[in-house]
């Protein structure tokens, strides 16, 4: 682990020094989100420390960001497309209101928003596939929970999976792919108004959410606009967490040019 941590430092080192040249030599618009830290950082050698953020701080953020951002979302398409071959109904409605929407183009950001069946799937996946299936907590003094009085330093785990899949709180089909659930929205699709919590909640909810959901749109759009796909013979059904929630096998999925 210590070598592979050496490695990821190497390679963002790398990566925000050609940046911070680029920046010096005035060969970039700066305008991503490195570009903000790196200003951030470069403020903070201006003298102005408190505002800044040092170098190792930067590739924290770019570590976070990476991790955080990439395999989840990338774990949401991967089982969007497993749990669409298994419903190919589903797969049509969407592809069909992608059709209605864009035809053949390419589609663009607001119309993205305004896509229904899409975000009903989409929701649906997160519900039964969340790809981080579980929230932990520590008690840094204690505290009372619930009626319950934690001494510091508790461990609590927030099992978001098993309140996704709990029926008291889904109803009767709470196992079922049943994205008609989400039709009026996500506050009436549970008994509980915070019992869907793919981004988990309160203050440190994922500040990547709409972004996500936005990237996950345009891709899945992108392929129904040019492929059906269906599963192949070899996959194997084998829900597996490895920090996000992964098919354990792969996903076995082929696709037929439309
Ligand atoms: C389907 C995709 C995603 C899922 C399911 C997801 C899920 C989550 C969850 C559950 C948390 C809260 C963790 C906690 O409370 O302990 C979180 C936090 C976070 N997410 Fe996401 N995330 C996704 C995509 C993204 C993307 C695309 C980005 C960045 C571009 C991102 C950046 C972050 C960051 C920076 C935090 C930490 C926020 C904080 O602690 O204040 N996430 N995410």
């Amino acid at each position: 682990m210590r070598e592979i941590n050496r490695k990821i430092h190497k390679i963002l080192r790398e990566i925000i020094g050609k940046r911070e040249k680029a920046i010096k030599n005035g060969e970039t618009n700066n305008d991503d989100l490195l570009g903000l830290l790196l200003e951030s950082n470069m403020r903070q050698s201006n003298g102005n420390a408190k505002l800044g953020l040092t170098t190792e701080d930067v590739i924290e953020e770019c570590k976070l960001f990476y991790f955080a951002g990439m395999e989840t979302t990338s774990v949401l398409l991967t089982w969007t497309l497993i749990l669409l071959s298994m419903h190919p109904e589903w797969q049509e409605r969407a592809r069909q209101e992608v059709l209605t929407h864009f035809g053949r183009s390419r589609p663009d950001f607001d119309s993205l928003s305004r896509l229904k069946i899409v975000t009903m799937i989409l929701y649906e996946v997160l519900r039964l596939y969340p790809p981080v299936v579980l929230l932990s907590r520590r008690t840094y003094k204690e505290m009372e929970l619930g009626g319950i009085k934690y001494p510091a330093g508790v461990s609590l785990l927030l099992p978001i999976v098993f309140i996704h899949h709990d029926p008291n709180i889904w109803g009767k089909d709470a196992s079922n792919f049943n994205p008609e659930r989400f039709v009026d929205g996500i506050s009436n699709a549970a008994k509980h108004q915070a019992a869907f919590l793919p981004f988990g909640g309160g203050p440190r909810i994922c500040i990547g959410q709409n972004f996500a959901l936005l990237e996950a749109k345009m891709a899945l759009c992108t392929i129904l606009q040019r492929f059906s796909f269906e599963l192949s013979p070899s996959y194997t059904h084998a829900p597996y967490t490895v920090i996000t929630l992964h098919p354990q096998h792969g996903a076995q999925i082929r696709l037929k040019k439309l």
